[in-house]
């Protein structure tokens, strides 16, 4: 089945910093875990449109933000070539399966390509299977790097 369109057109474009009330509201709605300190911090390194390599995008629908995407360009982290990080990306629940999502993946691919990307990673945790049907829809696959933790004393 086709996803439906929402009612008015999507627009995605660079954040702006009047926008930073509408994301932490969607990321409070999501987790459920106001951060509103996190989310200056983000702003500064990511949304200022000084950093080339760095990405922070909203999806603007009707005056409206409705999901935001944030990633960046790395060179030669974990020994691999150049590539794009996607670290966030969450869509307002209301707005879901409309395509907004895959809008938003796409326009910061679209970035990471005019960087002369040509691949791109996630992560996510092993129980988010939403998130998981979503990258695969998109057509990422499992990835031949392990992610490591310890917990310190
Ligand atoms: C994952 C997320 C960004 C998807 O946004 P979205 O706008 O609903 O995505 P799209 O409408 O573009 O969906 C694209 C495809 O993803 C898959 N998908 C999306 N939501 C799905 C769901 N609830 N169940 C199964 N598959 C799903 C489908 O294959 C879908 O294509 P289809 O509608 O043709 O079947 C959104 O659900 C979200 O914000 N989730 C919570 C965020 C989160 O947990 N972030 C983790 C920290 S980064």
């Amino acid at each position: 089945m086709k996803t439906p369109r929402p009612a008015a057109p999507v627009r995605v474009r660079g954040v702006r910093s009047g926008d930073l009330g509408d994301v932490a509201a969607i990321d409070a709605e999501i987790t459920r875990l106001p951060k509103p300190a996190y989310w200056a911090q983000i702003h500064r390194r990511y949304g200022s449109g000084r950093a080339q390599q760095r990405f922070f995008l909203v999806a603007e629908a009707g005056g409206r933000i409705e999901g935001f995407v944030i990633g960046e360009v790395r060179d030669w982290e974990f020994g691999s070539p150049r590539c794009g990080w996607v670290f966030a990306i969450s869509v307002r629940p209301k707005a879901r399966l409309a395509g907004v999502g895959s809008r938003l993946l796409e326009a910061i691919c679209g970035r990471f390509r005019r960087l002369g990307v040509t691949k791109v990673r996630t992560m996510l945790a092993r129980e988010n299977q939403l998130i998981l049907s979503f990258f695969r829809s998109q057509g990422m696959m499992a990835a031949p790097f392990i992610p490591l933790e310890i917990e310190l004393e």
